[in-house]
């Protein structure tokens, strides 16, 4: 009896199944809107238990990627609308992923007037895309002040009221891959010397914060948040009291109640694995749903759940090239493979033609 393709309990919410769609950018929002193409992707994937949307900004300040979708304006909340709409009529629940980008940003992906944040000013090693003039160093951010603090978790709060505005079921606190909330949480981005940096306790108060905003705003059984203990990725090195680290965050996690904490092992694609302790203490200390992702497929999905360590798999890629992912899963077909040169190029093209099996 495979339990990947039972129904599962997610809080308040029954899922179709126990496959989540990971969350991933693909920048198809021009003008940061979400649009018709973008209704028609997802929706192609509603055979999902649950979908994750692609980083999602809280603010103006947060848009660092070009063709990045916001939940701050109210054409952004219409065009989500429409999003939520045709995904529940497909049959998937879905939460947005709020992604404030912070020091991954360029100012020529940035609308006028909007400043790149961060808890500190250290800019990225390497390069991001622009739109405008092609790849460019990370400039340095301006590091917040505590009305920038106050104001960022204030948007937070908003963001996650317009979610439920726009149908959503609920949203995903993005404090993995390298992006604001990350950057609080490791010392190579926080050199603070207030309340919010030096110690854990300290360098975990924004998110947690955040957190504390967030299900004040819709409650806590729409609330969950993506975590990267181990990740590398936006020029995080690893550090000696990570564990540590996370060990805290999974029990202070825990304390405020909320949904899920959904973890990335981002090894298949070529970082430091986290060690299955870490994963089995996030299991022990946190009460509620724990989501994994990172290298599924059918196999170690159904095993990992047979198992108990983790309650819901969340899967990216496959899910990216394969509409109809859980039909190819449950029959054992052929998967399309996925074309990395249009994961974020604007258009239809490696979005919404990807081919479903044949009836
Ligand atoms: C094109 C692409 C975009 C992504 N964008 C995001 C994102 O917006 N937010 C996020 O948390 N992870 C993002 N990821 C990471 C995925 O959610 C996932 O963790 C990763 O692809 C590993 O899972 P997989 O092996 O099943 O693909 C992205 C991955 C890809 C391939």
């Amino acid at each position: 009896m495979s339990l990947l393709y039972s129904k599962a309990v997610l809080g308040p919410l029954t899922l179709q199944n126990h496959l989540v769609m990971a969350p991933m950018t693909r920048n198809r929002a021009a003008g940061n809107i979400p649009n018709a193409l973008m209704a028609e992707y997802y929706a192609q994937r509603a055979a999902a238990g649950l979908i994750l949307t692609e980083g999602t900004s809280p603010s103006p300040d947060g848009l660092g990627y070009p063709r990045i979708p916001g939940i701050f304006s109210p054409a952004q909340v219409e065009g989500w609308k429409r999003i939520t709409d045709a995904v529940h009529a497909g049959g998937a629940k879905i939460f947005v992923q709020i992604m404030h980008c912070g020091r991954i940003a360029h100012p020529l992906n940035l609308p006028a007037g909007a400043r790149m944040l961060a808890p500190s000013a250290v800019a990225a090693g390497g390069e991001i895309y622009t739109d405008a003039e092609g790849m460019k160093p990370h400039p340095a951010p301006q590091a917040m002040s505590e009305s920038d603090i106050s104001g960022t978790i204030a948007e937070y709060a908003q963001a996650a009221r317009n979610a439920m505005t726009a149908g959503f079921d609920g949203i995903e606190l993005h404090g993995a891959n390298g992006y604001l909330l990350e950057q609080f949480i490791r010392p190579n981005t926080n050199r603070r010397t207030d309340r919010y940096g030096g110690p854990i306790e300290n360098r975990a108060r924004f998110v947690l914060e955040v957190a504390e905003a967030a299900i004040a705003a819709i409650g806590k059984d729409k609330v969950g948040i993506r975590l990267s203990p181990f990740g590398v990725f936006n020029d995080m090195p690893l550090y000696d009291t990570m564990e540590a680290d996370y060990t805290y965050l999974a029990q202070q996690l825990n304390l405020r109640g909320l949904l899920y904490i959904h973890l990335v092992d981002h090894a298949a694609m070529g970082a430091p694995p986290v060690p299955d302790a870490l994963k089995a203490t996030f299991r022990k200390l946190f009460q509620r749903v724990l989501i994994l992702s990172g290298g599924y497929d059918a196999g170690r999905a159904e095993t990992d759940l047979a198992a108990g360590k983790c309650d819901l798999v969340a899967v990216g890629r496959p899910f990216l090239s394969n509409p109809d992912l859980v039909t190819r899963w449950e029959t054992g077909a052929a998967l399309n493979a996925p074309d990395m040169a249009t994961f974020y190029t604007p258009g239809p093209k490696g979005y919404t033609d990807y081919p479903a099996l044949k009836k």
